[in-house]
């Protein structure tokens, strides 16, 4: 059968945020920024540099500044345009191209990551998709040369029809907190992948199959869905996706695919404190004031 290529993304984006309070109190904390662009800003560009065309938000009341920063803003355009500011006009009208769509989808009820996801269904119909989580910026690494990993899980898809993981190496003691991947030992090149043979949803370290962290990217094909409808409360008492995919790596297969990039976990405070500072310290016109500044800091201790 031909393959269908990836054009569809879910970002499920109806978390409280209760990690980041008290700044999440209002705001959602996908549209905190990361120097000057909301993390999620950052997370919808990655997917559309991997050839993207229709966003799917995963959302809950209290969120709809998320929809309004996708949105145009017409006020805001006409008093830029009238006052010749160019560049920032650009900044904000070009996020969304013409031939992407971002639709929102209503998640009711809290009940867990898998449940977000099929919450979907209707839109992802029988075609497939790619999951985003986030509140993981992944960046790439200019040691590997700033290989995307998301674009290249996706151009995996289009030429095997294999469902792509990513994951990451993890120290012990953090295990428990992630989807964990058992790949039967194998060691998998950076930017590589390796067959996996279960998933399980944060294990205690001494049960982990692998020290390999489920790291928030995923391309997956239609029939995750079908497997979600009847997926019962696993960790946490919550809709586990990680459990849906054991289910599904029963009848098909799914690759592991060890991440090149460096990720940051903007759902903590210390982890998004440290994502300003990277992308800071990549950003064309902060990051000679940024490095200087800190070079200065670095001099007091
Ligand atoms: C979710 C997933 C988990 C994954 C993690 C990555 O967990 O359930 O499998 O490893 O994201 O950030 P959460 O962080 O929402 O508890």
């Amino acid at each position: 059968p031909t393959i269908q290529p990836v054009k569809k993304a879910i970002i499920p984006v109806a978390g409280l945020g209760t990690r980041m309070l008290p700044a999440t109190k209002a705001i959602p904390k996908e549209l905190l920024p990361v120097t000057d662009k909301p993390v999620i800003q950052h997370v919808v560009e990655e997917a559309i540099a991997a050839g993207i065309n229709e966003i799917i938000l995963v959302t809950r009341s209290g969120k709809e500044a998320i929809e309004n920063h996708f949105d145009a803003h017409f006020e805001l355009e006409t008093q830029l345009e009238r006052k010749g500011k160019d560049m920032v006009l650009t900044s904000i009208k070009d996020i969304i191209p013409p031939h992407v769509q971002v639709i929102s989808i209503r998640q009711p009820e809290a009940l867990g990551l898998g449940h977000a996801i099929l919450c979907a269904r209707r839109v992802v119909g029988d075609h497939p998709f790619a999951v985003m989580l986030p509140d993981v910026l992944v960046m790439p690494s200019p040691a590997q040369g700033r290989l995307n990993d998301f674009s290249n899980m996706v151009n995996r898809w289009n030429e095997t029809g294999q469902g792509q993981i990513m994951v990451e190496a993890v120290p012990d003691q953090e295990i428990h907190q992630y989807g964990i991947a058992d790949v039967g030992g194998a060691e998998i090149g950076i930017g590589k992948t390796a067959p996996l043979s279960a998933m399980v949803e944060k294990p205690k370290q001494e049960d982990a199959p692998s020290n390999l962290a489920v790291v928030g990217r995923y391309v997956l094909p239609a029939k995750v869905m079908q497997i979600l409808k009847d997926t019962q409360p696993g960790a946490g008492g919550e809709i586990q996706l990680t459990d849906a995919l054991d289910e599904l790596l029963k009848s098909d297969s799914l690759d592991a695919y060890r991440m090149a990039s460096i990720t940051h976990d903007c759902g903590n405070k210390l982890g998004y404190l440290k994502a300003n500072i990277a992308m800071g310290l990549e950003h064309p016109e902060l990051a000679d004031g940024l490095k200087s500044y800190i070079k200065g800091l670095a001099q007091i201790d």
